[in-house]
Parts: C-alpha cells; sequence; structure tokens
C-alpha cells in the first residue's frame, strides 16, 4: 500500500502519484519521510540495493547550499569508485515534484526538495495534529514499565530522587509519543525499621495530619540524634520492624497509616510538577514474589552459605557478590528487587522495563539484571537502568533543604519577585501565583535537563531564573511571545493560507526545523537524553526569533499575513510539544 501524493503543480517534472512505502518511515506521521523515501526508492533501484539500509544513509548536507538532502557514496558499500557512482546515480536520477534536482559532489550526492510543496505538506499535518504533532506508532502493541522517582518514606527527598522524578517523566512521556503502552510505577523505599520507634516517642497526631513528610522527618531526626547516644533504640527499632515483618497487626496499623497519608502528600507535589503515577508499589509490596525469588533462587543453587548469610557471588561476571539474606533471615533490597522484578513480568508482560535511579545504583542494578538473567528469565534482557549524576548543592537559599516542596515554594516566590520587577506586565497576569509556579518549575526542570543526563551538575538559583541563556523561564517567553502575536494578529489562523508565500531564507529555515521534529521524538527511545530535546526547543525559538525580526505578520498584505501566522502558529504548536514532552506546561501570557 502506498499513499497518494498531492496533484503535480510544475509541470517540469515527472509526476509521482504515489510515495513508497519503506518500512520503518511513514510519510503520514512525518513529512520529510515522503521526501527521503521518494530519494531512497530510485537510489535503492540504481545501486541495487535495500530501501531501508538507504533510508538509513540520508542526512543533512555539508552546506545548506548543497540542498535538502544528502548521501555519501562510500557509506551505501557498494562496488565501485564513489565519486563515479555519485555522478552516475544522480545523472540518472529523474526528479519529480518532491525532489526537484539531484547532484553530486565527489562521493556525495545531494538532492534539492520543492520547499513550497514541503511548507504545503508539513503546515496541513500540523493543523490536523495539533497537539499530537510530532508523535508517532512506532511502539504500538508494546508494553513499558517505567519506574521512577520511588523516595523513601520518612526520609529525605533528595536531589537524586528530584532527578529521577523529572527525568523518569520525560521518559514516560517519550514512549507515549511513541505510541507505546507506558505503566508508571513509584516504588517506595516504604519498609524498615526507620518508622515506628521514633513515632511512639515524639509523634503528633496534628503534626502528622498537616504534613505528615515533614512530621515524619523531623521524628526520624530527633530520634537518630537519641540513637547516638542510647544505642539501645536501635535495638528496639529492629525489634519493632520484627514484628512489623512477622505481620503483627499493631505494628502494621501505624506502618500503613505513615504510608497512606504520605502518598496523599506525595501525589499533591507530583501533581505541581505534572507527573502521575498509575502505581504506587514499594518494597513492603512484595512479600510474596520475593519468597518465591528466594525459593528458586536455592532450587537452582544460584546461592551460597557464608557465615550464615546467604550470598550470590558474581564474580564470575565481574560485579562483586550480594547478599540476598541475612544470618538472622532478614531479606535485603536486592531481594525484594528480584521478586519486584518477577511479579511485574507476571503482571505486565512487558517488553521493556525502566528503572529511572542515581548513577550510584549501577552496581545494584546491573547485580539485579545479570541475577535475573542467571535464574533463566529470558525478559532480563529487556530490563535498562537510565542513570544520571549527582546535583550539588540542592539547598533552598535559606539552608538545607530535605523536601521537594520547600524547593518547589522557594522556587515559586523568587520567580514571583522577578516577575514583579516588570509592573505593567505583572498586572495582566490572571493568576500570578499560578503562573509564578509554573514558570519556577519550568526553571528547576529545565537546568536539570539541559545537559546529558550522567553530568553532575550545580543547583544554581541565579542562573536558572535568568530570562535569558538557555533557561526554562526563556523557553517560557518563547513560548507566549509567539501566543502573543497570536492574539494581537486581529486575523484568525487560516489552515488554508498560501503557504508557498513563505519563501525568505528565515521561514524556510524555521520550517525546516519545524519538520525535523517528528524525527528528534522518533530517536528518544533509542537514545533517551532529554537534553536533546531541549537544545531543539532553544534552537526552534532562537530561529523564531529571527524570524520574527525581518517577518512580520502586522501590517502585510492579507495573504502574506495569513501564511506567516500559520508559519508561526505552527512553531508554537511545535515549541508546546517539545515544551510537554520535557514535563513543562507552556504559558500563553507571563
Ligand atoms: N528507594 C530507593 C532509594 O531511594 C530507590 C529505588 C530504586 N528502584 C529500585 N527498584 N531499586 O535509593
Amino acid at each position: 500500500a502506498a499513499i497518494a501524493a498531492p496533484p503535480l503543480q510544475t509541470p517540469s517534472v515527472v509526476e509521482v502519484k504515489e510515495i513508497p512505502r519503506i518500512s520503518g518511515t511513514n510519510p503520514d506521521e512525518n513529512v520529510l519521510d515522503a521526501f527521503r523515501n521518494l530519494i531512497a526508492d530510485q537510489i535503492a533501484r540504481l545501486a541495487g540495493s535495500d530501501p531501508v539500509f538507504v533510508t538509513s544513509l540520508i542526512e543533512a548536507p555539508r552546506t545548506p547550499d548543497h540542498g535538502d538532502f544528502a548521501i555519501a557514496v562510500p557509506r551505501m558499500r557498494v562496488k565501485g569508485n564513489p565519486a563515479v557512482l555519485a555522478k552516475e546515480y544522480t545523472e540518472k536520477f529523474i526528479p519529480n515534484q518532491y525532489i526537484l534536482s539531484a547532484s553530486s559532489i565527489g562521493p556525495f550526492m545531494n538532492f534539492k526538495i520543492s520547499h513550497s510543496l514541503l511548507n504545503r505538506l508539513l503546515l496541513a499535518l500540523i493543523s490536523s495534529q495539533k497537539e499530537a504533532f510530532g508523535t508517532n506508532t512506532s511502539g504500538a502493541g508494546k508494553t513499558v514499565v517505567v519506574e521512577y522517582s520511588s523516595p523513601n518514606i520518612a526520609k529525605p527527598f533528595h536531589a537524586g530522587h528530584l532527578r529521577s522524578t523529572i527525568i523518569g517523566n520525560f521518559i514516560n512521556n517519550v514512549h507515549v509519543a511513541n505510541g507505546w503502552k507506558t505503566i508508571t510505577m513509584n516504588y517506595l523505599g516504604d519498609w524498615g525499621k526507620q518508622y515506628a520507634v521514633g513515632y511512639n516517642k515524639y509523634g503528633k497526631e496534628d503534626e502528622l495530619e498537616k504534613d505528615p513528610t515533614k512530621h515524619l522527618y523531623d521524628v526520624y531526626v530527633q530520634i537518630n540524634a537519641d540513637a547516638e547516644a542510647d544505642p539501645t533504640i536501635h535495638d528496639a527499632a529492629r525489634a519493632y520492624f520484627k514484628q512489623m515483618e512477622d505481620g503483627d497487626e499493631v505494628a502494621l496499623a501505624l506502618w500503613r497509616k505513615f504510608r497512606d497519608i504520605s502518598i496523599i502528600k506525595y501525589q499533591s507535589t507530583y501533581a505541581r510538577l505534572n507527573v502521575k503515577f498509575d502505581i504506587y508499589s514499594g518494597e513492603s509490596q512484595v512479600a510474596k514474589p520475593m519468597a518465591r525469588a528466594l525459593a528458586l533462587l536455592k532450587e537452582k543453587n544460584l546461592v551460597k552459605d557464608s557465615e550464615g548469610a546467604l550470598i550470590m557471588d558474581l564474580n564470575e561476571h565481574k560485579l562483586g557478590t550480594t547478599v540476598i539474606q541475612k544470618q538472622d533471615g532478614a531479606a535485603l533490597y536486592m531481594t525484594r528487587d528480584i521478586g519486584a522484578a518477577m511479579e511485574r513480568y507476571e503482571k505486565f508482560q512487558f517488553d521493556s522495563m525502566i528503572y529511572v535511579v542515581a548513577s550510584q545504583q549501577d552496581l545494584h542494578l546491573k547485580q539485579l539484571f545479570k541475577i535475573l538473567e542467571l535464574m533463566g528469565f529470558d525478559w532480563a534482557a529487556k530490563c535498562t537502568h537510565i542513570n544520571f549524576g549527582l546535583v550539588s548543592g540542592m539547598s533552598t537559599r535559606k539552608g538545607t533543604a530535605v523536601f521537594l516542596e520547600q524547593i518547589l515554594e522557594e522556587t515559586k516566590t523568587a520567580m514571583h519577585e522577578v516577575m514583579q520587577k516588570n509592573e505593567k506586565k505583572y498586572a495582566q497576569i490572571e493568576d500570578p501565583d499560578t503562573v509564578a509556579d509554573i514558570i519556577g518549575i519550568s526553571a528547576v526542570k529545565v537546568q536539570d535537563m539541559a545537559a546529558r543526563r550522567i553530568r553532575n551538575y550545580d543547583f544554581d538559583w541565579n542562573r536558572m531564573f535568568s530570562f535569558e541563556g538557555d533557561t526554562g523561564p526563556y523557553l517560557q517567553y518563547a513560548h507566549a511571545r509567539l501566543c502573543s502575536i497570536e492574539r494581537n494578529s486581529a486575523i484568525p489562523i487560516n489552515p488554508d493560507a498560501d503557504v508557498a508565500l513563505l519563501t525568505e531564507p528565515a521561514a524556510e529555515e524555521l520550517i525546516t526545523m519545524i519538520a525535523q521534529y517528528p524525527d528528534l521524538v522518533k530517536a528518544l527511545p533509542a537514545s533517551p537524553e532529554p537534553c536533546n530535546v531541549v537544545t531543539y526547543a532553544f534552537k526552534l525559538s532562537h530561529i523564531v526569533s529571527i524570524a520574527l525580526e525581518g517577518l512580520w505578520v502586522m501590517g502585510q498584505e492579507k495573504k502574506l499575513a495569513e501564511a506567516r501566522l500559520l508559519m508561526y502558529w505552527a512553531a508554537r504548536i511545535t515549541l508546546g510539544n517539545a515544551m510537554r514532552l520535557i514535563g513543562l506546561t507552556p504559558l500563553e501570557r507571563m
């Protein structure tokens, strides 16, 4: 099956009636695929190569004046002199209404496309897809489990959890945009001895209700201080935890209350960050599969005794050893993770499972995946760890931060102060508190995603809030500015505007950039770097601002004004989609 091509407008070329279908491409979702398929189809025929392979070789030419697409003949791995072949293929290439010309420079083949046709196809696609522009169906029928955030109840929510939340949400959005079914899971650190002893001594019902995260943390700090002086507190904690493990209802009731109340609090904080989980799981929830995991490990002779404890020796795989069961019979973090993974596969039969966890746990996750493999689970190969580096200095401006809420509140206040400096604009904002919160969160997120994940960074209050440079507030500003152009233009968006009028270099550059967005989205599952999207959003914003200098909507003759307005509208939709992909809420005014 092939899709119909629009009718020929320039009679000087051979008319193509159908776009060739090439596996892995979809011209209905990505207009560049139509152009690339028409190049690859002919070149593959001329060279006797596989069109899928040739498609994968199409790239941007060395410089834009060489054309729109290029292929380096040496990469085609055909016999013969590449420069001679490049000349031969391009001379035999028959131009059509999409690909206007082919030429060669040395071993390179360069192709020029019809920009008026690109404009028409692209703006028609965006007009019909809007918020869905950029998405594709490459993951249709596949399921991914994305485990992220996973803080520990009654302990600080630290920078590592914040990064996992921001990046994990991005990973989920990426899979949704690529047509996957996703299951988002928060695997809470909700089982351990940190709970009750302190609460029985220092806990206050009303404070727990008011702010559970903070109260549980305060209690945690107090009891830890006590334990410095009085080590018997540790024994009491262990004894209490033993009661929990033995299923003592009284001990469990208190723990359950902390868990429930903490989840409610987390949910509202996550909502501020556009984050939502399908499942709140946690270490406490996997007792049964963990017991099965242990039995299986023993049955398969994978564990060995070491002074009464059970360990797994992974030295053969250069992964050291790991304890599976302590002398006293207690299970560990690893044991639970093994059980949890088994249960998730049984439940969801996932095609991929992603753990978004700081790079400090690289070894833990390598061990986990190896153990699953040794247990004979072929799905172990479907598990991946998406890691990230450290953040230093994530403290509030006043002191050390331990709660996400604290960071978000301070961010909002600081952003509010910046906004108030521009009195006139500030007066026009309907709900400044919400806007300050959204820009503040954009600042935090963009700072986090601006560089490759593995890089460490310093939490920098001053840089993060700047409206200049590569910051979250700048992206929001760029989006709001495009919205204001739509408001001020006084003409409606016309999806049938004559976009062939968009011929200036700045317009061509902007439209080309917009056209590349679906390629970016499609490449993300295999290379999940949020900075690729952040970089794209900044580039797009810069190109928009260059275009806006010369290509006005106001004061132009109606047809031209309509065409430009439609182009800026498409830029706004695309920028908004990129911002949503990284978890931001694009603002219309600020
Ligand atoms: N709660 C853990 C921590 O704060 C992170 C959990 C990561 N996920 C996992 N399946 N081990 O360190």
